[in-house]
């Protein structure tokens, strides 16, 4: 106790005149003492300490790795009045309107880190005018795709670029006609996608109905892998320069992609007729293997090489394996 006391004393004498000391030296040395500038400190851990109110106290004593940390964390607390704006600018367009760019700026302080959480609180807190698309709001459903910054992406799983000056532009997905602001119209993209009949396909449907699963086995189901976490978020479709000129006739990436996920499926008995659906010299040779597809994905899926795969089943270079798991056999085991 006494030498604790002397201790004690001799280190209130040195915080009196502001000694500023290394953190992890004092968090071991003193537990008593508490941090009173909590600006975050520069690069060499230098913090002022002062004495604390309740110094007298019995207190229970961290451990120098705990203490260490609480120092840390309190000492990175940005301050709480201190205002960091970030200016946004939208697309604005509604019916009988001209286009234009709408500015919005936003305290960091108060909003979350990606893009759609600005986009809630603008429309929550400033105008509710403003309109887009969201769901999940976790990279799932696809809805809030957008072009920001020149990037389509999704805005859920877009972070919020929070260096200085920095403008963020936020457009919706190009080339296809705009219903209001963010909202694009995807009624060609939805049937497109219904015409390559994106269903598992059977022989002899009528009587293996309810009667066993479709089983594959761990080689065939590998095969859908990079095809089957497509959400048809459209931004590959939106990025491809020939899917611009000629969305009329070309299926595009995201639908190539699913038409070629249909196509190696295992269990999928109606290979000849996708095939067949798709001989034509606009819906997939339209691709001449520009990549913007795959790089803009944000799933990190490869449409292109899918498209290849594709071309490559068409012109008989390839053919689709064979079943490991004869899926018909179960049935028959079961009749
Ligand atoms: S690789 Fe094909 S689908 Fe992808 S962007 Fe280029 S042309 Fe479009
Ligand atoms: S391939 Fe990627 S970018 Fe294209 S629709 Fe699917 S998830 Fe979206
Ligand atoms: S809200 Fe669903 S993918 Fe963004």
């Amino acid at each position: 106790m006494h030498r604790l006391g002397l201790r004690s004393r001799c280190l209130q004498l040195a915080m009196r005149s502001s000694i500023v000391v290394r953190t992890n030296v004092i968090a071991t040395a003193l537990p008593n003492l508490e941090l009173v500038n909590e600006e975050p400190h520069q690069g060499n851990g230098n913090v002022v300490y002062s004495k604390s109110k309740d110094c007298d106290k019995e207190k229970k004593m961290d451990t120098p790795e705990q203490a260490t940390c609480k120092v840390e964390m309190k000492a990175s607390k940005p301050r709480p009045t201190e205002r960091s704006m970030k200016t946004f600018e939208i697309y604005r367009w509604k019916p009988g309107d001209k286009p234009k760019l709408q500015k919005y700026e936003i305290d960091m302080n108060e909003c979350g880190p990606m893009i759609l959480d600005a986009l809630i609180k603008i429309k929550n807190e400033m105008d509710p005018t403003l309109t887009f698309r969201r769901s999940c709001r976790e990279g799932v459903c696809g809805s809030c795709a957008m072009n920001i910054n020149g990037l389509n992406t999704l805005s859920c799983i877009q972070a919020i670029d929070r260096k200085p000056g920095r403008v963020c532009r936020i457009y919706p997905l190009p080339h296809l006609y705009v219903k209001r602001d963010l909202v694009p119209d995807l009624s060609r993209f939805y049937q497109q996608y219904q015409s390559i009949e994106p269903w598992l396909q059977r022989k002899d449907v009528n009587r293996e109905v309810g009667k066993a699963q479709y089983l594959q086995a761990i080689e065939d189901r590998d095969r859908l892998d990079g095809l089957y976490e497509c959400i048809l978020c459209a931004c590959c479709q939106t990025a491809c320069p020939s899917y611009w000129w000629n969305s009329d006739k070309y299926l595009g990436p995201a639908i190539l992609l699913q038409a070629y996920r249909w196509i190696i499926d295992s269990r999928d008995e109606a290979t000849d007729h996708r095939l067949c659906m798709l001989t034509d010299p606009f819906k997939v040779y339209r691709c001449h293997t520009i990549l913007n597809c795959t790089n803009t994905c944000p799933k990190n899926l490869n449409p292109a090489q899918a498209i290849i795969k594709l071309k490559q089943l068409l012109a008989g270079m390839t053919k689709k394996p064979a079943p490991k798991m004869q899926a018909d056999q179960l049935f028959h085991s079961q009749t």
